[in-house]
């Protein structure tokens, strides 16, 4: 038992620092994200700040804080990543209280590098980084900051416009989903065991998650804590195409499928995007006829949670709400899912059948099923 305990620390996640996305056009994702999803201005690094490469602008709602970075020539690995996958999420950056040790315990056990161990520094104090690869082009950044009092990382300043829209309540990010290649799932499962000293703590089989026509297969996989939670999807055979495959063709590759962020009040969060201009996916008036019969007594009055289209589903610890967005781009690569734990730590196939049928009407219609 002592063992299996320090198995689990090798790798002490405190948390997701930040998400960063590569983009065509930074400054009008920025406007978006403010815009639909109520994110506040933070930090910015450009060529005012001395960097000549690349644009970032840093964006944040209480603990969730967006990277959208952009080239600005067209050789560059970021320009060569948006011209291949689109819009999407380059780093799921996490904080640790040792960058060097997380990157040497991970790679000790097969990580592949993607930053040795850096030092950014500045009047504000030394903040130290490592990255490892990821499935696809994605790659996941180690961030020490506990040395650090600046806004965001040395090289940012502060970003300050008098545009400022309300925030919606989104308050951390609770999981990233990875879409990964056919019969690639179990090899970024065992990565996640392997490297990262994460627990398979739920599975869902083709079986589970299948309408007609189309399937996929997922793990989740969770750190020693419980609080950072990766889900991993892949396709599975049906009739038709399935809705992984069809992000794996736009996407040209493995990468993040959506990332879902808590909120404190779904009903309130989900009526504020939506008058914003966020669009959601659209659940059937048949899913809430059997839904109190299947889940049991809730808080929440059924009719607001029908009309914005949110999903209820329990676990054995309590129950849990959820709803999807279309794709934030136009390739169908990249959405979000907005999530209200109300006891429930893990999640439900009753939702997961239904987000797959919902996604897959959007499918049909953009003639991809
Ligand atoms: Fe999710």
């Amino acid at each position: 038992m002592q063992q299996a305990n320090a198995d689990q620390d090798f790798l002490p996640l405190l948390g997701t620092d930040y998400i960063e996305l590569y983009v065509g056009n930074a400054k009008q994702s920025a406007h978006y994200y403010k815009t639909a999803f109520g994110y506040q201005e933070l930090a910015y690094s450009g060529p005012e700040t001395g960097e000549k490469e690349r644009v970032s602008y840093v964006l944040r709602q209480n603990k969730v804080t967006l990277v959208l970075t952009t080239p600005l020539r067209p050789t560059s690995s970021i320009a060569e990543h948006v011209h291949i996958h689109g819009d999407g999420v380059k780093a799921i950056a996490l904080t640790v209280a040792n960058a060097q040790a997380a990157f040497e315990q991970t790679v000790a056990r097969g990580a592949k590098p993607y930053l040795n161990p850096i030092t950014l520094q500045d009047d504000e104090g030394v903040v130290k980084m490592s990255g490892i690869h990821l499935y696809g082009d994605t790659v996941h950044l180690f961030v020490e900051r506990s040395g650090y009092n600046g806004i965001f990382l040395p090289g940012f300043r502060k970003w300050e416009t008098n545009y400022r829209p309300e925030p919606v309540g989104l308050l951390h990010v609770d999981h990233c989903v990875g879409n990964v290649g056919w019969n690639r799932m179990n090899t970024w499962v065992k990565f996640y065991e392997d490297v990262m000293g994460f627990k398979n703590i739920l599975t869902f089989d083709d079986k589970q998650i299948s309408t007609e026509y189309s399937a996929l297969m997922s793990k989740v996989m969770s750190n020693g804590n419980g609080y950072i939670k990766f889900p991993i999807n892949e396709p599975a055979e049906g009739k038709k195409k399935s809705q992984v495959e069809e992000y794996l063709d736009f996407y040209n590759g493995e990468g993040v499928q959506h990332v879902a962020i808590a909120t404190g009040n779904i009903i309130e969060t989900v009526t504020a995007l939506r008058n914003r201009g966020v669009e959601f996916l659209h659940i059937p008036d048949t899913y809430y006829e059997q839904l109190l019969g299947r889940i049991g007594p809730i808080d929440e009055d059924l009719q607001p949670l029908q009309q914005l289209g949110i999903l209820v589903d329990r676990d054995e610890e309590g129950y849990l709400l959820q709803i999807f967005t279309k794709p934030v781009e136009d390739r169908p690569t990249l959405f979000y899912e907005i999530i209200q734990r109300k006891g429930a730590r893990s999640f439900g196939a009753g939702n997961f059948k239904a987000l797959f049928e919902a996604l897959e009407r959007e499918q049909e219609l953009r003639g991809n099923l």
